[in-house]
């Protein structure tokens, strides 16, 4: 059961909106596969000055990103998962999309808001999903759920081959980590994530770590990006051997769970 996943690795202009969609566009050219993966806020930048300012920049979940996105699925009869600041009422969520050649599929809202994001989102306060995206079961996480393992457990025990991992990484350890992540699961692993740096706070430089990836349940990375460059991938997996959760004839990483002994909270 073989599937192409891929993703887009950019740098985004903060703020600019349509010259960020312009240059996906660009990046996208001659792109094949039955999965995208974008990173986290891929359209709008990350480091934002105030919770007035991400408003600002904010969309429903159905707005002109989604739209943008839903008419190149559409064309190359592709799934898509985005970062995206979603505008829901009086809320703003850092959320990613789904769509595909149907139109819009899903959203997920990030539980785990990382620093100063605190000030600027609310938390999502809904599990993260899995989705049917052709034959493939892809589940949604965003960048530092990664530091909770509980995010990609939870997503693993409801049925994900695929974790889409759209990304804005400031922290250097994401990389390998998701590589345990993916061998404790036996899942796929795509992060997408970006280059550049934003300084828009005085002594608040963020600079990105790119290496977007994808991942085996071996733990063998597939393919990794530059640090500093943007850039695209695309690889055929396997999806039955997400499937197997068993490692020898004597270990199942399901079904040797203790969960009778296991202390969650
Ligand atoms: C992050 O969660 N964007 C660091």
């Amino acid at each position: 059961m073989t599937y192409r996943v891929g993703f887009i690795q950019n740098q985004p202009v903060f703020g600019d909106i349509e010259a960020n969609r312009n240059r996906i566009t660009h990046l996208l050219e001659g792109f094949e596969a039955d999965l995208l993966v974008l990173p986290e806020l891929f359209t709008t930048g990350y480091q934002f000055a105030s919770r007035e300012e991400a408003n600002d920049l904010a969309e429903t979940i159905s707005g002109p990103t989604t739209e943008f996105l839903t008419a190149f699925a559409k064309n190359k009869n592709l799934f898509i998962i985005a970062g995206l600041v979603e505008r829901d009422g009086d809320a703003i969520y850092n959320s990613s999309l789904v769509t595909g050649p149907d139109g819009l599929i899903g959203r997920y809202r990030k539980i785990h808001l990382f620093d100063t994001e605190k000030n600027i989102f609310d938390a999502g306060d809904e599990p993260p999903p899995v989705f049917e995206l052709g034959p493939a079961r892809v589940g949604v996480m965003i960048c530092f759920d990664w530091r909770f393992p509980e995010t990609a457990r939870s997503l693993a025990l409801s049925n994900a081959d695929v974790i889409a991992h759209p990304s804005n990484l400031v922290l250097p350890h994401c990389p390998q980590s998701m590589i345990t992540r993916c061998l404790e699961n036996r899942v796929y692993a795509i992060t997408a994530d970006r280059v550049g740096i934003e300084q828009r706070i005085p002594g608040e430089t963020l600079t990105f770590i790119g290496q977007s990836q994808v991942v085996d349940p071996d733990g063998n990375v597939l393919v990794r990006a530059s640090s500093d460059r943007e850039e695209s991938a695309v690889v055929e997996i396997d999806l039955a051997k997400a499937r197997q959760k068993s490692i020898n004839p004597a270990n199942d990483l399901f079904r040797d769970r203790r969960v009778d002994l296991y202390r969650l909270s």
